[in-house]
């Protein structure tokens, strides 16, 4: 199914044929509307932005790059092509056709899974929303746009599979996407990650590398789901997914590029003299979003995970593709991680494997995330620099799971909870490192310029040179 673009809610799910449900679409796209010019970037939605929008969602060539105002942005709902005789790749119904309706005994499931997923899009949007102010640069005030609009988009994914196939409260449910609000004292986003305020472009690197990752676990987890629209929609989100993570990772890489440039400049090798921002810093930030990411993932030994395997709604990561799985019904087996015991020591517990799911999607996430760092550090090798940057321990900082209420150091030190809060400001952001970071945010909006705490980009985007316009101000 091509693209219709002209349609006024541009899809491939052939909208024009389903009256009702494109009626209910359509009185729920200017509420969309109002809420982006509400919640959306703040200051920018009259400029020109180079930004890439679905064309197709075949691979290679889905995007397409012109210059859009936000606002007219073509938010639509795009499926990857549908797969003939596809079957359920795993857990209890594994070689059974896949639902191209919701099964009557998972309906409570499915949604939960779909709203959680949803709430967290225009979550970011919002979160996100006044960072236009202090760009480091056109072309990164371009990328926070593009990730933005996107974010939007994913929305539009999520609702359309709650109108779809959920009826009335379906459409509840997406009235509700956009009355709660990111940080709201009474109406917050439903997961916590997704409240906290991103005042600053390291956190904004910090989140797209961390959180938005989380993010990529858990559509991949869905990419193969039982129920077939979640999990073409999921597969084509995921396609968009990768650019938000490329901002993150390479932004982070940027930041201690740059850093690692200045500390060999710098006769003290104190960054803070020219305005950039020191390793400990950095280190800081990096520990507080990558625990606030690890509680993404829930409850370790958990009753749901297993439920959703066992039905076939959520797999592991790459459940078919990756060699890592070979018995796709999960029943054998345990996994095995470790508890706190009442000595402050350790004990080691087994899982049923079922049940150990969230875990096991956490460890590859984990594992995607040392790789990242192992990038980052090269940067620092190749300046001549032994400091490293490093991923705090699993149990550091826990708000989920069975460290949460524990104090553990980033090394993964047990200690008590008094003496872990009173040298808390060693390890997480005080409020001083946030007022240093942001003293480095000021807006660089002159064609092909850099903020200074920031080295620029190796390439463009869309092959464009480092000096073009990503950004034409009205
Ligand atoms: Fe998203
Ligand atoms: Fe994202």
């Amino acid at each position: 199914m091509s693209i219709s673009l002209n349609d006024k809610i541009p899809n491939n799910v052939d909208l024009s044929s389903n009256r009702k449900l494109q009626k209910a679409l359509l009185a729920w796209q200017p509420n969309f509307i109002d809420w982006w010019m509400d919640m959306g970037p703040e200051g920018f939605q009259q400029d020109q932005i180079y930004l890439r929008t679905a064309v197709s969602v075949e691979k290679g060539g889905w995007a397409h790059f012109e210059y859009v105002k936000m606002p007219e942005y073509r938010w639509g709902i795009f499926l990857s092509p549908h797969q003939k005789n596809r079957t359920i790749p795993f857990g209890d119904n594994i070689g059974t056709p896949v639902w191209d309706k919701v099964p009557g005994d998972l309906r409570k499931e499915l949604r939960r899974i779909i709203v959680t997923q949803g709430d967290t899009e225009p979550a970011s949007v919002e979160q996100q929303r006044l960072l236009g102010r202090c760009a480091p640069s056109l072309y990164d005030l371009r990328n926070l746009f593009q990730v933005n609009v996107e974010e939007g988009r994913h929305l539009w994914a999520m609702v359309y599979l709650l109108h779809q196939y959920f009826g009335r409260d379906g459409r509840e449910e997406a009235e509700d996407m956009l009355a709660r609000r990111s940080g709201d004292a009474d109406s917050p986003r439903i997961l916590d990650a997704f409240n906290k305020p991103i005042d600053d472009w390291l956190s904004f690197f910090c989140f797209t590398m961390f959180t938005d990752r989380d993010g990529k676990y858990q559509l991949g987890a869905l990419a193969e789901s039982g129920f077939d629209p979640l999990a073409r929609s999921t597969q084509f989100m995921l396609t968009e997914e990768a650019h938000h993570l490329f901002v993150g990772e390479r932004g982070l890489q940027r930041v201690v590029r740059r850093t690692a440039q200045l500390m060999n400049e710098v006769p003290s090798g104190d960054v803070v003299k020219v305005g950039g921002i020191p390793l400990p810093i950095i280190q800081k930030y990096i520990n507080e979003w990558y625990s606030a990411s690890l509680d993404l993932f829930g409850g370790e030994d958990s009753s749901n995970a297993a439920s959703y395997f066992a039905s076939g709604l959520k797999g592991r990561f790459k459940e078919s593709s990756s060699r890592k799985w070979t018995d796709h019904v999960a029943l054998e087996g345990v996994y095995e991680h470790h508890v706190p015991n009442s000595t402050g020591g350790l004990t080691t517990e087994e899982i049923p494997m079922r049940r150990a799911m969230n875990l096991v999607l956490r460890d590859s996430y984990t594992a995607d995330c040392e790789r990242a760092l192992s990038r980052w550090n090269r940067e620092l090798e190749n300046a001549g620099l032994t400091e490293r940057l490093y991923l705090p321990s699993d149990r550091f900082n826990r708000d989920m799971g069975v460290f949460s209420g524990f104090g553990y150091t980033p090394q993964g030190e047990y200690m008590d909870w008094e003496a872990f809060q009173a040298k808390k400001s060693q390890w997480l952001p005080t409020d001083d490192d946030r007022n240093y970071v942001q003293s480095c945010m000021v807006p660089v909006y002159e064609v092909g310029k850099m903020a200074s705490w920031i080295a620029p980009p190796k390439k463009g985007i869309n092959s464009q040179a480092l000096d073009f316009e990503y950004v034409k101000f009205h």
